[in-house]
């Protein structure tokens, strides 16, 4: 099987496709089709626009099965209607999205077949969006997109090139096999099932009294991508997050605090049995030496605010864990601003971790903040370099943990 294939891997899955009305809808055939070649399941729910682009026999003939449109059917709705898919669906796949579509899944609208089974299902949600450029850029598309991933939902391009209308750039819907290797990557390599995981994101809050604190402008994203990714993958996953605006990762138990002390008592809670630490949050290496009870009055001068250690957590883990036979792997983050893979590699030895993944921070596009991130993988025997998304960079981690994870670890079963 090829490599391709391999990753399109769709045995035993349900693919819920929900087909937008859009020049783009006739591709949505071949992405079906790629699933039933992967040994999948495919469902079809297509909005009435969308039937005017492909008619639903043909989307029936390709999944075997009757292709949803009208709620309103008796027939259809009493055997096999929106609510039937949802059961059903191990992952639901929305291609093409059409801009109008976004914006009725954004507002949770349930005025037709695809929109009401989006409400109804409870599995991953894949959004590939297609639509004319000017359209793709207009801030209203891309705030419904926003809140879409805000939600937990995952998108798959748009690509960019020459357009049905003629235009040339960003919002061709993303290729099928690209479309259908990113549903299969969703659904196919649970590839951390049975794993035990516990990943630290977010600031920490340190008070200096009830309306001051020291903290950092850590978002979260970063560990809650991978947080994400390794819930996504099959593991258990704890995140012990500081504050964040972030809603908590689905299929995560997200577990909140507020100073570095707190977090670092939660983290010993949870950590006996893990598999794997990734410590991505941006933990404060210092907390005011007392906390006033009341909001401390301004005086004429100046003050001086003594500061003391708080509990490195990582370091922690790894003076007590590291070298044991059955040690969890520890990965670590360092965030720099300059000589970083120098200090990446002095935290790896000093804390006693697996591995180390660095980031520059305080530049754009990488590190604090960013949906971004630029990031090096800093390992004993090697090192090697990712930029993207930090849904991606995530994903990348976790490839480069899970040789090491299953080294120290071995399965008690093979994958089936
Ligand atoms: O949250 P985002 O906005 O997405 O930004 C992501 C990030 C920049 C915060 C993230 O990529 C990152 O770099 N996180 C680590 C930030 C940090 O504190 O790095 P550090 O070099 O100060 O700490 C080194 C390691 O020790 C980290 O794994 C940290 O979690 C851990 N640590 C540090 C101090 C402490 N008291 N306890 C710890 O566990």
């Amino acid at each position: 099987m090829s490599d391709t294939m391999r990753r399109m891997d769709f045995a035993n899955r349900t693919v819920v496709l929900g087909v937008g009305g859009g020049i783009a809808a006739y591709k949505a055939c071949e992405v079906a089709r790629l699933v039933v070649k992967g040994r999948g399941k495919v469902r079809v729910a297509m909005t009435r626009a969308a039937t005017r682009f492909v008619g639903p026999l043909t989307f029936q003939a390709i999944s075997g099965a009757p292709v949803v449109v009208d709620l309103l059917d008796e027939q259809t709705e009493r055997s096999y209607g929106h609510l039937q898919l949802a059961r059903e669906a191990d992952l639901f796949l929305v291609a093409p999205a059409t801009a109008d579509l976004i914006a009725r899944l954004r507002a949770g609208m349930g005025d037709d077949a695809v929109t009401t089974t989006a409400l109804a299902v409870t599995c991953p949600i894949l959004v590939a969006p297609a639509m004319n450029t000017r359209m793709w850029k207009n801030p209203a598309v891309q705030e419904n997109l926003a809140a879409l991933v805000a939600r937990g939902w995952h998108v798959v391009g748009p690509g960019a090139g020459e357009l049905a209308d003629g235009d040339v750039g960003e919002g061709r819907l993303a290729d099928p096999d690209e479309i259908a290797t990113a549903a299969s990557r969703l659904l196919g390599n649970l590839d951390l099932s049975g794993r035990r995981v516990v990943v630290t994101a977010g600031p920490t809050r340190e008070p200096i009294d009830p309306v001051r604190f020291i903290s950092n402008p850590s978002s979260g994203k970063m560990g809650y991508a991978l947080a994400a990714v390794a819930a996504r993958r099959g593991a258990e996953v704890v995140l012990v997050s500081g504050p964040t605006a972030l809603p908590d990762p689905s299929g995560v138990r997200t577990l909140r605090v507020e100073t570095a002390e707190e977090m670092a008592r939660v983290v010993d809670d949870v950590a006996p049995g893990m598999d794997l630490f990734i410590g991505a949050a941006a933990v404060s290496d210092y907390r005011p030496a007392s906390s006033a009870p009341h909001k401390v009055k301004k005086g004429p001068g100046d003050e001086t605010l003594k500061l003391t250690r708080t509990p490195d957590i990582l370091a922690g883990l790894g003076s007590r864990l590291a070298g044991k036979p059955d040690a969890p792997v520890l990965v670590g983050f360092a965030a720099e601003t300059e000589e970083v893979i120098t200090r990446a590699r002095e935290k790896l030895k000093g804390k006693r971790c697996d591995l180390v993944v660095a980031n520059k921070v305080g530049g754009s596009g990488s590190g604090f903040g960013s949906d971004t991130n630029r990031v090096a993988l800093v390992s004993s025997t090697e090192l090697a370099e990712i930029e993207g998304p930090k849904e991606r960079v995530a994903e990348a981690i976790v490839d480069w943990i899970l040789p090491v994870l299953d080294a120290r670890r071995p399965r008690a079963k093979p994958l089936k």
